[in-house]
């Protein structure tokens, strides 16, 4: 069978061997906490789901909806932009996704052609890399480093790059480093990719997990000569990952380039998914604070532990994420199947990131307290 041989240069998406030693183990009846996916264990808001099922009452609810998102949904995104960063948004510069990850592979034909270059962070999501080289683009990885906050260094970029890349990907707040981006380094970067003719994209996928008190910034708040792109996601913020709704707001060329692509690939999500996702929005910021205090609680917490058993990590101040160093003496490799053989513990080894990631790990704290104290306390003291 002749088959595109760019799926080769591509991973899987799962962690082959840490997925077959948790099948043996729980096969076995151990018990296993999963510290290792991103996917919220808070409830999904009542009123979201009760709008969900009262759409099902309106006429046309399973007739493929409009392709760029519904009015409702697309009025209040922009509403939420407007109110929460002060950015002014028109309706050809909303589209709602089938998820942002949908958004993110879907991004790249509609802004690159065959061998131009995708200036990617690392580490990061890994859908920017593998969607760029299904697409046939060219990743050129920009090493991330504590020492800078986890913010790119844009001089370390050659011009030889600079002049064959069409789009530049950043993720702010940071999965996985819960870095949080500041005014100063928006404008920088937004220049460079002005005077560069850069597509510069941001990931906002935890723009609103912060924690308490830190303002949410968006990279369209900069964007003077709207040029720019950002996702969102309802997944993250409103624990609805499972509906596969987001979406991607900024410049109409870019927008309208997706949703080309877009209408010869699907048609779109599923109307009173929408109608959920324009519910969610309409909560207000007491439901935002209180999701906040959640994750401040089990970040201070798992801080805390981790301390005590000489596990370093990046104090951060975004998302529900710890990025963690593996101890001395131990290859990333050995110390997440130690983990879970003796303490059956699930982390996501920093090289799923990046290969310039070794020698990391990230916990997620999508569970509860008690789940998050039970588990960590689990770990040795190194
Ligand atoms: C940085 C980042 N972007 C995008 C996504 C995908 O989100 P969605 O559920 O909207 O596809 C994730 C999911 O983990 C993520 O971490």
């Amino acid at each position: 069978m002749k088959i595109n041989n760019r799926l080769n240069n591509i991973p899987e998406y799962e962690l082959g061997k840490i997925k077959n030693i948790k099948d043996e183990l729980i096969k076995k009846g151990e018990e296993i906490i999963d510290f290792g996916v991103g996917d919220p264990d808070l409830p999904v808001n009542n009123s979201i789901l009760e709008e969900l099922v009262k759409s099902f009452k309106e006429a046309g609810f399973n007739n493929y909806p409009p392709y760029d998102g519904i009015m409702r949904l697309k009025k209040g995104i922009i509403e939420y932009y407007k109110e929460t960063f002060g950015v002014n948004l028109n309706m050809d510069e909303v589209l709602v996704l089938i998820g942002s990850k949908e958004g993110i592979s879907n991004l790249i034909p509609a802004v690159c052609d065959l061998e131009d270059y995708v200036i990617i962070p690392k580490p990061s999501y890994p859908v920017y890399e593998a969607a760029s080289r299904l697409w046939g683009a060219i990743p050129y990885k920009l090493s991330l480093k504590e020492k800078d906050g986890y913010l790119p260094d844009i001089n370390l970029i050659p011009n030889e790059i600079i002049t064959k890349s069409k789009l530049f990907v950043i993720n702010y707040p940071n999965n996985p480093t819960g870095a949080v981006a500041n005014e100063k380094f928006y404008k920088e970067i937004i220049n460079f990719c002005y005077k560069n003719n850069i597509l510069l994209c941001n990931d906002g996928a935890y723009n609103e997990i912060l924690r308490s008190g830190e303002k949410p910034l968006s990279l369209l708040q900069f964007d003077y000569k709207k040029l720019c792109v950002e996702f969102g996601t309802f997944s993250k913020i409103y624990n609805m990952t499972g509906f596969r709704i987001g979406y991607i707001v900024g410049n109409s060329q870019v927008i309208k380039g997706i949703l080309k692509i877009k209408t010869n690939v699907d048609s779109g999500q599923f109307i009173p998914i929408q109608h959920a996702a324009a519910q969610a929005l309409k909560l207000d910021r007491n439901y935002i604070n209180s999701v906040r205090e959640i994750y401040d609680r089990r970040i201070a917490l798992a801080e805390e532990i981790l301390t005590k058993h000489n596990i370093s990590f990046f104090k951060n101040k975004g998302t529900f994420y710890l990025w963690c160093k593996v101890p001395k003496n131990y290859t990333t490799d050995e110390f997440c199947e130690d983990l879970l053989k003796r303490s059956g513990l699930i982390v996501t080894p920093g090289y799923i990131f990046s290969n310039l990631s070794y020698g990391y790990f990230r916990i997620s704290l999508t569970k509860d307290e008690k789940i998050i104290e039970k588990g960590l306390n689990k770990l040795a003291t190194y």
